[in-house]
């Protein structure tokens, strides 16, 4: 207890980095134990903004940013993708080994921070973002992501629309409005993007859900 009472003191003392570390840290914990004790809701059942968009995709390579237990990965390797995912939680990684071996697939699955994985160039035709807690308001963080896709590369999100209340101060929660979307993706083709009050997947409340396609241009 004094131990992370420390810990916690000299993240906020780094400032902004410290912040995010620990809220990473603490995400981190809170979706081992999610995953590990199989107990709260989470859902296991593939996306379905994505079953609907992947059927009219051709398969390629993609990237399943904040994987969890798999579910999306596993759905788009048995549909011919050749899928990585990754995700800071030791569990989840675990979970989507165990899942992907259960479905008969082969998935390349990665323990790491979104803000560290190396995403590459040019390397994906796909890169999923579902309920994935990354900064899209951050521009250092969507050129990495723009050029990581090939040419004519697929983006695919979708998450809670951000509340007026939720914090700035973190800004890895994942949360964005349409508008933000549109201002983060100047350099992308948007082809879908709605929102709409729906069933968040995360805790089976009615909530704003906000969808986008878009394409590298
Ligand atoms: C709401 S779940 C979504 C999981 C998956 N995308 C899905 O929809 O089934 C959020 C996931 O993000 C992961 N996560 C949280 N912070 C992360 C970070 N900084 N880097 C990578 N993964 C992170 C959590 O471990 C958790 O598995």
């Amino acid at each position: 207890m004094v131990l992370l009472g420390l810990i916690s003191l000299l993240a906020v003392w780094c400032g902004p980095d410290g912040w995010r570390w620990l809220r990473q840290q603490r995400l981190r914990v809170l979706y081992n134990r999610l995953y590990a004790q199989d107990v709260g809701h989470y859902p296991t059942a593939p996306n379905a903004f994505l079953m609907e968009t992947a059927s009219s995709l051709a398969p390629g390579t993609a990237l399943d940013v904040a994987m969890g237990q798999g579910r999306n990965a596993v759905y788009l390797a048995r549909r011919g993708w050749e899928v990585t995912g990754f995700d800071i939680s030791e569990e989840a990684v675990h979970q989507t080994r165990i899942n992907a071996r259960k479905a008969g697939v082969k998935i390349r699955v990665v323990r790491q921070c979104a803000s560290e994985f190396d995403y590459g160039h040019k390397r994906w035709d796909l890169i999923l973002l579902i309920y994935a807690p990354v900064p899209l308001a951050d521009a250092g963080y969507v050129s990495r992501l723009q050029d990581s896709l090939r040419p004519g590369g697929w983006l695919l999100y979708s998450s809670c629309v951000r509340r007026e209340d939720e914090d700035d101060l973190l800004p890895c929660i994942g949360h964005h409005t349409p508008d933000e979307l549109r201002a983060a993706l100047v350099d992308f083709e948007i082809i879908r993007l709605e929102e709409e009050p729906t069933l968040n997947e995360w805790s089976a409340s009615r909530e704003r859900i906000v969808r986008l396609l878009a394409r590298k241009k």
